[in-house]
């Protein structure tokens, strides 16, 4: 295979070279690099393949600090020194925005950057036990999807967690049975580590007490599921701090139950949601719709800034759970929440909803395209800011707000959520 140059990296970290008339997407080469490449799959108009030898470097270039880098699927950038990180993801939703959207920000953003290293604090990690290795092994799948990655750290979990992997291995070597436990959902709050075990079968006596006596060593608390999302119930300790974060800059604690949807990113949340609070510009006497609100991250601070929010989300547990938190932080006579599907919105059901003077939008992967298409001259608001975890569904949200619902795109920008992997997290504000 002749080198390649790399032109550019893609919305995954890969390099992307052309050769031979096609489009080779390079795993683990970097925007200037010459390399060789061996292809792992080969299609008319592209090849997806691994880095070979590097020919020439790229300054950016830096030692990855995982030793399981390029076989983990937890991270994909650490070959890329972080602040370039950054700015190639900024360069993704730029580009998103002009080819899928084909709208400009007014302005970029600075981008918001956490600390790079130990920031994850929501995960589920896969549990193996390998006859060939003779242990089980903890962690993040391997890129292929098959196998558990052999980790016996991890960087971008918190440090406690990460240093709990091999442990957690054999804990669960310690079981009568090796088989029972597949996967361990990690809650980290402010005050206590949740570990969710997945148990297939009953655990014995003896379990139980290892399982205690791990959770009492390490400081953690143990919960158990056995089938479903509601039979996740504490197991031990009894009487562990509930799970929670808190938003000091808008007095507001969360608290949540570990299978609640939470940012995995909690220094970057408190940013994120000081970002957007600041472009909403949330005031007194405002009438506000926080959409796919889950447990009032935005809701509680926009509440707080004197407005009256209507918080809307379709998970029934969520709702409560909104509800709850807005009695818990004394925000309940401005805070109004609903469970309803988004992705069914139309025009008549907007209508129903009212109109809002400004609207906060953080949906899924999916995006909101539904309430875009549904706003009407009746409950058009005169600004949206919109958070996104997808830079293409935003893009694609984009396109119909800017050419079709008479908006303007004034800023976008990127926020660092998931260091070292090619999430693009960003923020983006419309006016009309
Ligand atoms: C990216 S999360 C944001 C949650 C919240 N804003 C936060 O910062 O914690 C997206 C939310 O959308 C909700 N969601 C997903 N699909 C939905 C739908 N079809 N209708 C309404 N909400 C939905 C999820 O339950 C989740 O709470």
């Amino acid at each position: 295979m002749n080198p390649v140059t790399i032109e550019s990296i893609d919305h995954e970290g890969r390099g992307i070279a052309h050769a031979d008339g096609k489009v080779i997407f390079i795993e683990g080469a970097l925007t200037g690099e010459c390399v060789t490449y061996s292809a792992y799959r080969k299609k008319g108009s592209y090849e997806l393949a691994q880095v070979g030898q590097i020919l020439k470097s790229s300054f950016m270039r830096v030692q990855p600090k995982c030793a399981q880098f390029g076989m983990c699927g937890g991270c994909s950038m650490q070959h890329l020194e972080a602040q370039a990180q950054v700015a190639a993801k900024q360069r993704v939703l730029e580009d998103n925005l002009a080819r899928i959207g084909k709208v400009k920000a007014e302005t970029m953003l600075p981008p918001i950057y956490g600390q790079a290293w130990g920031y994850r604090q929501r995960a589920r990690l896969s549990v193996r036990h390998v006859l060939k290795k003779g242990k089980t092994l903890v962690g993040f799948r391997e890129k292929n999807g098959k196998y558990v990655a052999d980790m016996q750290h991890c960087e971008i979990l918190t440090p406690k967690i990460a240093s709990l992997l091999p442990l957690l291995g054999e804990l669960n070597e310690s079981f009568t049975a090796r088989d029972i436990l597949p996967q361990i959902e990690v809650a980290v709050g402010d005050h206590v580590d949740v570990l969710v075990l997945r148990i297939l079968d009953a655990l014995s006596p003896s379990d139980e007490a290892v399982i205690k006596q791990f959770a009492d060593t390490h400081k953690v608390q143990f919960w158990t599921q056995t089938k479903g999302p509601e039979t996740i119930v504490p197991f031990y300790p009894l009487d562990a701090p509930e799970l929670s974060y808190s938003l000091p800059e808008f007095n507001v604690t969360m608290p949540f139950a570990p299978a609640e949807f939470t940012q995995v990113n909690s220094d970057m949340n408190r940013l994120m949601v000081s970002r957007a609070m600041r472009l909403l510009a949330s005031q007194p006497g405002e009438r506000i719709v926080d959409f796919f609100c889950g447990l009032g991250n935005f809701t509680l601070p926009i509440a707080r800034s004197g407005a009256q929010v209507v918080g809307i989300e379709g998970s029934d547990a969520l709702v409560k759970r909104a509800g709850q938190n807005a009695e818990y932080n004394g925000l309940s006579d401005s805070t109004e929440f609903k469970a309803m599907n988004l992705f069914e919105m139309d025009v008549a059901g907007l209508e129903k909803l009212g109109r809002f003077d400004k609207w906060l939008v953080d949906p899924p992967r999916d995006g909101a395209i539904e309430l875009m298409r549904s706003i009407s001259a009746e409950t058009a608001p005169q600004r949206i800011v919109y958070v996104s975890c997808s830079p293409s569904t935003l893009a694609r949200d984009a396109e119909v707000l800017v050419h079709t619902q008479g908006y303007t795109l004034k800023a976008a920008g990127v926020m660092n959520m998931f260091p070292h992997t090619s999430h693009v997290e960003s923020i983006a504000i419309f006016e009309r």
